[in-house]
């Protein structure tokens, strides 16, 4: 198991109310599987994602990345466990507007410090062109395409070799075609590559095509 969630439940404390999100969430998420979170709108599958990247605290109960609790060591450890690991991939891209694709994509690798700029440059060319985009290497984000502009992010999440890849609606606010596009570049992705992937979508299209599914709702694993 790559990375479970054990009786996970998280709470918001809001002025008025406690909103209950996740109830005791269970799910464990095998090596090179691809899983497709459904639910509706505000049942809890953004805030499953950050958690089990470690991108937030749980309530109560625990994350498992490789059997060890995620969040039971130290925020730089977390921190480091999520850089060689997991790769994000957003609904609306979040790139940084004043750098190119290249530079966007390099970006994660040259903040480890673990590799030089040159060999950051050198990896980051192939990465565009892994998601097919080798001529648009040095447009800046405004001159890219939604599509592209995933695809950019697509690579940037995959800079440090991550082994699993949380993709929060990556094709929400993309139209049909172009989504069912990223659809099959991270197919492909999972089927080549072998990384584990995890996509909360409301696209049954992605559905249809992914090793499993299941559906979030009233804070657990239906
Ligand atoms: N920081 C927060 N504070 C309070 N409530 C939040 C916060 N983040 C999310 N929520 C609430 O938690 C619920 C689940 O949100 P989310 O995980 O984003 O759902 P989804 O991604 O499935 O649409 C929503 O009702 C949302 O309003
Ligand atoms: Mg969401």
């Amino acid at each position: 198991m790559i990375l479970q969630a054990v009786n996970l439940h998280k709470y918001y404390n809001t002025r008025k109310t406690k909103v209950n999100v996740l109830k005791g969430l269970n799910i464990d998420i095998v090596e090179a599987e691809f899983v497709t979170v459904l639910g509706a709108s505000g049942a809890g599958k953004s805030t499953l994602l950050h958690l089990l990247g470690g991108l937030d605290m749980p309530s109560e109960g625990q994350v498992l990345l490789d059997g060890s609790d995620f969040y039971k060591i130290k925020d730089r450890e977390r921190a480091y466990l999520r850089s060689r690991n997991i790769g994000f991939v957003f609904q609306f891209y979040h790139l940084l507007p004043e750098f190119t694709a290249l530079e966007n994509v390099m970006m994660p690798g040259l903040v480890g410090g673990s590799i030089t700029a040159a060999e950051a440059k050198q990896k980051a060319s192939q990465l565009l062109e892994e998601v097919g985009l080798e001529h648009r290497t040095s447009h800046h984000p405004a001159e890219l395409s939604g599509g592209e502009q995933q695809r950019v992010a697509i690579a940037r999440a995959l800079m440090n070799d991550p082994r699993i890849l949380l993709c929060d609606e990556p094709t929400g606010n993309l139209d049909s075609k172009t989504g069912s596009k990223i659809c099959e570049l991270l197919m492909r992705l999972n089927r080549e590559k072998e990384y584990t992937i995890i996509i909360a979508t409301h696209s049954e299209d992605i559905a249809k095509l992914s090793s499993r599914v299941v559906h979030v709702r009233d804070g657990k694993i239906e």
